[in-house]
């Protein structure tokens, strides 16, 4: 966490500038009346972007999207074999062989940006329209938000996060991914988690969240906990994409509660390794 900011510094970064801060740091958005903060009771409709709204499908279970993904999944080959499957390959050779793949139409592949040793990894859903163009994950308004958002918790992706996104490849019409494409670009996800050795997956947005966790469970009832990555020994928190805020604002201060225990966690895994 970085001391120097402020509370009122730290919702700024967030555009909540004018909410009121309420003992034990609930947030009041200006004029609505006080209620209770804290994870959605209803199941969030949330998703990342309008059209996906419209589209909305469950996200493929990862199990599955593993036994999909089949042998590329396989574990590093015998020594001295020369072995190009995902699982055996450093961080260039991971780059290579992914803008080697099928680019589904998108322009490029969308590999991850940051520090490839933080403790943290971000997850996001797949590229759009900015993130295609100039190869780099969370760049357009959205990833700016995302930017605010680490920056809120003392992180960044100069610094100690690492962002990447479950697809690699911007998705035609920037509808949600399909189970195929998910499965083909699962590998990749999974080698770069073998690679980093985060401590913390945080999930941004449904789809993140519900292929990481291997479930149907709507995003306002799996934030506000910690799960574990069930093919790792690995924490996972969850919280709403920031394309979801830009459209839905008034959501931001359920965002900041989920900030608030991301930067608890971050603070409890810095703590346990001092
Ligand atoms: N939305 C995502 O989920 N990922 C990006 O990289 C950009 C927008």
């Amino acid at each position: 966490m970085n001391d120097d900011l402020t509370r009122r510094q730290q919702l700024a970064a967030l555009g909540l500038t004018d909410w009121r801060i309420r003992p034990g740091g609930a947030l009041d958005k200006p004029g609505a009346p006080a209620k209770p903060v804290g994870p959605a009771p209803e199941a969030a409709a949330e998703a990342t972007t309008p059209t996906m709204e419209a589209a909305a499908s469950p996200a493929p279970e990862s199990g599955q999207i593993a036994a999909d993904a089949g042998d590329l999944l396989a574990e590093p080959s015998a020594e001295g074999s020369a072995d190009n499957s995902p699982a055996a390959l450093d961080w260039p050779a991971l780059a290579d062989w992914l803008a080697a793949q099928d680019h589904r139409g998108a322009t490029q592949p969308v590999f991850g940006i940051g520090a490839q040793d933080a403790d943290v990894l971000i997850v996001g859903e797949a590229p759009g329209a900015n993130e295609d163009a100039q190869g780099v994950p969370f760049v357009g308004r959205a990833g700016q938000l995302l930017d605010r958002m680490l920056f809120a918790i003392g992180c960044s992706r100069e610094t100690n996060v690492y962002i990447t996104n479950i697809c690699k490849f911007r998705p035609p019409d920037n509808r949600d991914p399909t189970r195929e494409e998910i499965a083909a670009d699962w590998p990749v996800l999974e080698r770069q988690i073998d690679l980093m050795q985060p401590k913390l997956v945080v999930a941004v947005g449904r789809i993140a969240a519900q292929t990481l966790l291997d479930c149907k469970t709507p995003l306002g009832k799996l934030r506000g906990q910690l799960h574990r990555y069930p093919r790792r020994d690995l924490d996972v928190l969850v919280t709403y994409h920031p394309a979801y805020l830009l459209r839905s604002p008034d959501q931001k201060n359920k965002a900041w509660a989920d900030l608030k225990i991301i930067a608890r966690h971050i603070g409890s895994l810095a703590e346990r390794a001092a």
